[in-house]
């Protein structure tokens, strides 16, 4: 996608072939700024502490950081050490795990000598198929908005929560990509984006994209889609995902939860945009065995923004003492998912259609 009109990843290798640089997301949207990362531990620092995030990005990364330990030591246990390591920097997305264990399992089979190059251009396999899938996700999620626009007046008004643009992919993003096509098709859109305490990804990172792309946007505080939906000014919520179970259960940032619960009240048209890759069919039940990654409390104690002056400073928000409790992620049940938008097509979230469609790939 495009800043200030220039073509623009949140990920790029570096011209040396040892390194990427990645767009520090804790800098937006105040700030672009473009950091290398040179080094497995590097990555590692990168997806903890969420210079980069979201669950096909983070894959993405990890991946290059597999890649940047096998030019050290391409070794079977320096490499086996390295992907446990990674996957060990957040638990809730399954993209990351999958990038990977894919990664690995292709380097491998292969004599030492020839792991370094293969990684490499396995972990660039891993982000320019992130495109495809995207792209290909936007293309199946714009037939819903064209139906939607072909049925009424006015713009298709879209919910979304946290960020699941192209700042979590490597490019398109998962739930944005309609968004974008929709747009670029001349129809009229407008997304309502939920702030997405406590980091607010959707305040600061969609609706800068968003901004970006000229789409017309509003942020929302989070509490406000149930109100806006019961008005019937939300013709169809589209939210992202970082690991759906089997069961068609979907797991996504805190508070898409309440949402599903709203959209299902209100008869709001309630899709889930998932890559294939974000699907682990090894867990049966998404309510009760994803793991929820638990971050710290300050994320909601304290909250950074720019001031008049034009700096960017961190306030503290709560009263010294109190304790503060910070889930990162829920699962929406998948009786409240009206279907899955996947680069294959648009599939019930249940365990048959999901078991039907990975069968079909095989
Ligand atoms: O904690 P984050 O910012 O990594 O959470 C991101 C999300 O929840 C996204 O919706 C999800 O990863 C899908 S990104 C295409």
């Amino acid at each position: 996608m495009k800043v200030n009109g220039v073509s623009l990843r949140p990920l790029r290798p570096l011209p040396d072939g040892r390194g990427i640089e990645v767009i520090d997301q804790r800098r937006l949207p105040f700030e672009l700024q473009m950091r290398p990362l040179r080094s497995a531990r590097d990555v590692f620092v990168a997806i903890r502490e969420m210079w980069v995030r979201g669950a096909p990005l983070i894959g993405a990364v990890a991946a290059y950081g597999l890649a940047m330990q096998a030019r050290k030591d391409a070794s079977d246990v320096a490499l086996r050490n390295t992907a446990g390591f990674l996957k060990g920097s957040r638990p809730t997305a399954v993209n990351l795990a999958w990038a990977v264990d894919r990664l690995l399992a292709h380097v491998l089979v292969l004599p030492e000598s020839a792991r370094a190059d293969a990684a490499w251009a396995g972990a660039e396999a891993i982000a320019e198929e992130d495109v495809r899938v995207n792209e290909a996700i936007g293309r199946h999620g714009l037939l819903l908005l064209q139906a939607i626009a072909a049925r009424k007046p006015g713009p298709v008004n879209l919910l979304t929560h946290c960020n699941a643009g192209w700042l979590a992919t490597v490019d398109w993003g998962t739930a944005t990509s309609p968004i974008y096509q929709a747009h670029a098709a001349g129809i009229a859109v407008h997304v309502w984006v939920d702030e997405t305490r406590p980091r607010n990804q959707g305040a600061s990172l969609t609706a800068w994209e968003l901004g970006q792309a000229g789409v017309p946007h509003t942020v929302i505080a989070d509490n406000a889609g149930g109100h806006l939906m019961q008005h019937g000014r939300v013709d169809l919520c589209i939210v992202g995902c970082d690991r759906v179970a089997a069961n068609g259960d979907a797991c996504n940032k805190i508070g898409t939860y309440l949402k599903a619960l709203a959209a299902h009240d209100n008869g709001v048209p309630f899709l889930v945009a998932m890559p294939t890759s974000t699907l682990d069919l090894a867990l049966a039940d998404g309510v009760h065995g994803i793991p929820i990654e638990e971050r710290s409390g300050r994320e909601l104690t304290h909250v950074s923004g720019r001031t008049s002056a034009g700096e960017v400073v961190e306030v503290q928000l709560t009263p010294d003492g109190s304790t503060a409790a910070n889930p990162a992620f829920d699962v929406t049940p998948a009786r409240l998912i009206t279907g899955l938008i996947t680069e294959h097509g648009v599939v019930a979230a249940e365990a048959a259609a999901l078991h039907q469609l990975m069968e079909g790939r095989r």
